[in-house]
């Protein structure tokens, strides 16, 4: 089956399981860390305490995806081991890292934690982008308003342009409160996002028929 421009609302190793082989352009993803993550008011992101319901994701990821093409994933820093092993076994190589550094520090501990990470990996031998960006990048809090963890939009963005063309499918196994795939369809590509929790999937797709409005209003008068 091929889906396009859905949050799909369900565990994302089955939904994948029902998407076609080489069915996905690009996969930027956030997964919980594996750190038990709760913030000052309580909340909990779902898995984040076991990781053996998030790790298996990465190998129906690698078989949806494209010969070809690029899986660019967040990943908790002190459970990098897991996470390596988990995309190497799944058949990804790693091509690239990725660091966004804040000006403040969200937490700390043996040191002050300024920074997120992701990994760029590779399924097969893409082409490189023709406009490679700077493997740190800056970071714009969220306030986490709609999720625990949300990315900004602002974060996300320079990936979708780089690592995809207008038009392709830009997928998110871990799509949150969907703002991956705000970012692709602001990009002009289409998206198609899992989530596993009812909330942040309303969220998310209220968020997205946001986007789809405004997409509309900008081609009507483009066009006029
Ligand atoms: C770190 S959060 C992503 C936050 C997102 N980047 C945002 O900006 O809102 C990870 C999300 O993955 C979801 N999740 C955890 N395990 C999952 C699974 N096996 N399948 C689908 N979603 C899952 C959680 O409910 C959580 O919302």
């Amino acid at each position: 089956m091929s889906f396009q421009n859905e949050i799909i609302c369900g565990e994302s190793v089955k939904t994948l399981k029902t998407i076609s082989e080489g069915s996905i352009d690009l996969i930027v993803t956030d997964p919980p860390y594996g750190v038990n993550y709760r913030d000052r008011t309580g909340r909990k992101v779902k898995n984040d305490d076991d990781l053996r319901f998030v790790l298996p994701v990465f190998e129906q990821a690698f078989r949806a995806l494209k010969q070809d093409s690029y899986c660019i994933s967040f990943y908790g820093w002190n459970k990098a081991d897991l996470f390596l092993k988990a995309w190497k076994d799944a058949g990804f190589r790693v091509v690239g890292h990725l660091v966004w550094t804040k000006n403040y520090a969200s937490r700390t501990g043996v040191v002050k934690y300024h920074h997120e990470q992701a990994y760029v990996l590779a399924k097969g031998r893409p082409s490189r982008p023709k406009n490679p960006i700077a493997d740190v990048l800056p970071w714009t809090a969220t306030g986490n308003r709609a999720h625990p963890t949300e990315k900004a939009v602002q974060s996300l963005t320079p990936l979708i342009w780089s690592f995809s063309k207008p038009g392709e499918l830009v997928c998110d196994p871990f799509a949150g409160s969907g703002s991956t795939c705000v970012a692709a369809a602001l990009a002009g590509r289409n998206y198609l996002g899992i989530e596993l929790e009812d909330k942040y999937c309303t969220h998310a797709r209220k968020r997205l028929s946001g986007v789809e409005r405004y997409m509309a209003t900008k081609e009507r008068k483009q066009a006029a």
